[in-house]
């Protein structure tokens, strides 16, 4: 009897050991170089459970579902299964795939549904409340494209989740305190308590514990999209709905579908760059830029130069001015998309750039592309050894989305209904304005600027990236990628170094903070540009491949994002 209790203590003994090793062999940083497989996500435990199933034998789709519900679990500002969000993958054979799994408007919304009697908008009601929530799609994205791609079995790669939200996460820095600064809204939305109000502080290093979510990814675990979409866990929606006057019936949630669809690609110097499409006005943003720049030379100016941010801030600007009138969910509206990219009417679109001077937003209006023919979100990227890429942008909307846990299910509702032009010409909490092509309507995906993007180079893969920072996603998936190729800079640099933004209206530069000198500041403004200083734009998550034929991950230093691999 002895021996055999020997032989299992040092089975177990070994096991534990081997688990050591394979945890020491891992790199974990913010930027990790010259590995065969790397999870870049916006949480350090996040990027270690994708990167454990790849070590499972799990591909690159695995670990990027692996990696969504840890982050519903440990990056609960964004990361979430209340929300929603788009995957972009490129198979090691480089074939491309993605699937949208944007909210919908449920049936009941309407037009003017943030209006009060006058038609004005009524503060916070698309923001803070049961209304302000769109029907999830997360869970169905996540198990779709598991079904498609998925290699491992789907209760073993959610299950790290479950565990994760049985018994803690570890609590960074940067979320103990907006934890803390946030205690009063959730104790105020959330009256019978929640996982994220406790007794006194939050301090950095404590164990958050949320075994309601726990319970929840279970049911997802055993019954897959009836474990979310019906049952308990439906019930409990409906029944939050009921508390505080919210429309999503259990019919939304069992109609609820993600969609599969082509990505947008177009090139820029060689590089081939392919993105999200409609519901997101962000890769076509990005590709707008791209296209507007190809004609110039950003890399024989000076990198941040007041000529070069002039150029970019001024196509910036035009390219949001065509967001705010043709941009939606084109299943339910007609998008100009082919010509809104056709690269004679972006060689138009900048006829009116004045290399001495800034124009003003009022004189910039949408453009005619019909008559050419031809504060969080969360990125992660993850690239498996065989090649396969994915990039991930998912969000709540806003930080913690609407600050509303559903009650006994222990997941926050999204706040992402703000999304839709709630009125023609009203900014949503970004700033952007909309028009009809954005109003609500029953079933419709609000407009988006989620950009997972994927470069080539010569059909070999380059690049995977994306970021959080609403309308200011794809200028900053746009700027690591033209520091990049223009400006040939190292990886990290190409992530870390600043940032600046212009989205028309308001009619101003947003500026990271010390990222331009003083005189460079002082020749914008005599060009008539407004300068807004920022403490941060984006948080790109990207993975670099190398000469070597190895990756290198790239985690923002803005932020807890954190590389993983081996
Ligand atoms: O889909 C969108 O564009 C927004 N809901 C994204 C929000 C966001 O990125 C917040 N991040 N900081």
């Amino acid at each position: 009897m002895n021996r055999i209790m020997a032989i299992v203590f040092l089975a177990i003994l070994l096991a534990g050991c081997r688990q050591d090793r394979v945890t020491d062999q891992m790199k974990e940083n913010r930027v990790i170089k010259d590995v065969k497989a790397v999870v870049v996500s916006a949480h350090p435990q996040a990027s270690h459970a994708g990167v454990m199933i790849l070590k499972k034998g799990g591909n690159a789709v695995d670990a990027a579902v692996a990696t969504g519900f840890a982050l519903a679990v440990c990056y609960p500002a964004a990361g979430n299964i209340g929300g929603g969000g788009f995957m972009l993958i490129r198979t090691s054979t480089g074939d491309h795939d993605l699937i949208d799994f944007r909210e919908k408007a449920p049936q009941a919304a309407s037009k003017d549904m943030y209006l009060d009697a006058g038609r004005n908008v009524v503060t916070g009601l698309s923001t803070d409340t049961h209304l302000a929530a769109g029907v999830p799609g997360s869970v169905d994205g996540m198990i779709r494209i598991h079904a498609k791609y998925g290699r491992l079995d789907f209760r073993e790669i959610i299950q790290p989740s479950v565990d994760l939200a049985a018994n803690g996460f570890i609590l960074t820095r940067e979320q103990a305190s907006s934890l803390n600064r946030l205690a009063e809204m959730f104790r105020q939305k959330n009256p019978d308590g929640c996982a994220f109000v406790k007794e006194g502080q939050w301090e950095q290093g404590d164990t958050l514990c949320q075994p309601e979510l726990s319970a929840a990814l279970e049911r997802i675990r055993d019954y897959g999209r009836e474990g979310f979409y019906a049952g308990l866990t439906a019930r409990l929606i409906v029944d939050e709905m009921k508390r505080g006057n919210g429309i999503i019936t259990a019919d939304d949630l069992e109609n609820y579908s993600s969609v599969f669809r082509k990505p947008l690609s177009s090139t820029y110097r060689g590089y081939d760059i392919v993105t999200c499409p409609p519901p997101s006005a962000g890769g076509i943003i990005l590709l707008q830029l791209l296209g507007m720049l190809e004609p110039f030379s950003p890399g024989e100016m000076k990198f941040h130069s007041p000529e070069m941010i002039h150029l970019i801030a001024e196509a910036q600007r035009r390219a949001f001015a065509d967001r705010a009138k043709y941009a939606g969910d084109d299943d339910f509206i007609e998008m100009p998309v082919r010509e809104m990219l056709n690269g004679n009417y972006l060689k138009e679109r900048m006829a009116s750039f004045d290399p001495l001077a800034a124009t003003p937003s009022s004189a910039i209006e949408a453009g005619d592309p019909v008559n050419f023919e031809s504060q969080e979100t969360t990125h992660y990227s993850v690239v498996d050894e065989e090649g396969n890429a994915v990039a991930v942008t998912t969000t709540l909307n806003g930080s913690y989305g609407s600050g509303i846990v559903v009650k006994g299910a222990g997941f926050l509702l999204n706040n992402e209904m703000d999304d839709f032009s709630v009125k023609p010409g009203f900014p949503n909490m970004y700033g952007l304005t909309g028009s009809l092509a954005n109003a609500i309507e029953p079933e419709k995906r609000m407009l988006s600027s989620m950009t997972p993007v994927i470069v080539e180079k010569e059909g070999k893969l380059f690049l995977v990236a994306g970021s959080p920072g609403g309308s200011t996603i794809p200028t900053s998936v746009f700027q690591v990628i033209i520091n990049l190729i223009d400006y040939n800079m190292d990886p990290r640099v190409a992530v870390d170094t600043g940032r600046f933004h212009h989205q028309w209206l308001p009619d101003r530069i947003s500026i990271e903070r010390n990222s331009v000198t003083a005189e460079s500041a002082g020749r914008l403004q005599k060009m008539g540009h407004v300068l807004h200083e920022v403490s941060g734009l984006g948080r790109v998550n990207a993975v670099f491949a190398l000469q070597n034929g190895l990756l290198e991950g790239v985690a923002d230093k803005r932020g807890d994002n954190s590389a993983s691999g081996y």
